[in-house]
């Protein structure tokens, strides 16, 4: 049985993947703030927790500690570098050639060849500066992070999520390494598909050092672009 760590297992994400991977047969150790571990209650039993805070690198260091992957729901909250500080501690202290996948929007580019509608790099601007007002989150600490991750020797994988729904799983959703392709003109990807895809990643090796934007597969563009093959 293999073992992984989610980093960030509380959140919505983290809870879709936990039930993906124990189908899977892997062995769970899931990081979370202590105030968050009731949510994962559900899995009581059959997954360990460590409570802490991601950025809290002994928490990560005990966390990874034996795991042949480490999924890690990147988020840019706060005023702090939560995100850049929680990458950095996971790709300090992950066993050498484990699979590390990070998730993240859009907006974060690996090569700059992605083709933003004016739109959406309006709207990542707005939030940006309004996020940063109010304290909420600093989206350019997960460009940090990212960048990191990027320059990093470890063997990584960077989910590049759309526009979010909920929603019963569609599928494991198509990917392209540009935004602006047409076959993510579509936008949009089930929450648990985002889970489904960070999951499959950690046994495909062709996404190694790939940032993979992804759509979900039911999707008009999705299927436009399969009508096309
Ligand atoms: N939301 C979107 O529309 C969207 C779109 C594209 C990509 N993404 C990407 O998808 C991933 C997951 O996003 P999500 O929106 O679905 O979030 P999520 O899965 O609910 O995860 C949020 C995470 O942040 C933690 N958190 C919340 N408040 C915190 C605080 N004040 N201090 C420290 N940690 C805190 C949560 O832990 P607790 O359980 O302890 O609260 C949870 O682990 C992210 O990488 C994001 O960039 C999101």
């Amino acid at each position: 049985m293999k073992k992984v760590c989610i980093v960030g297992a509380s959140g919505k994400l983290g809870q879709y993947m936990v039930p993906q991977l124990l189908d899977r047969g892997y062995e769970i150790v899931g990081v979370c703030r202590e105030r968050s571990v009731g949510k994962l209650d559900a899995f009581k039993g059959r997954i360990t927790v460590i409570p802490g805070f991601t950025t809290d690198r002994a928490v990560i260091q005990k966390a990874v500690a034996g795991c042949d992957g480490v999924l890690v729901v990147l988020t840019p909250l706060g005023v702090h570098q939560y995100a850049s500080k929680t990458a950095q501690a996971v790709l300090d202290y992950a066993p050498a050639g484990a699979r590390l996948i990070f998730s993240c929007g859009w907006h974060i580019t690996r090569d700059g060849q992605d083709l933003y509608s004016p739109t959406f790099l309006a709207v990542v601007k707005a939030v940006t500066w309004l996020a940063r007002l109010v304290r909420f989150a600093d989206l350019n600490d997960q460009v940090e992070a990212c960048r990191r991750v990027f320059a990093s020797d470890t063997r990584w994988t960077v989910v590049r999520g759309s526009d979010l729904e909920e929603g019963e799983s569609q599928g494991l959703p198509v990917w392209s390494r540009h935004v602006g392709d047409p076959i993510l003109k579509s936008n949009i990807t089930r929450r648990v598909d985002f889970g489904l895809f960070m999951v499959a990643a950690l046994e495909n090796d062709a996404l190694i050092h790939e940032a993979p934007a992804i759509v979900s597969c039911q999707t008009p563009s999705a299927l436009a672009s399969a009508a096309k093959i």
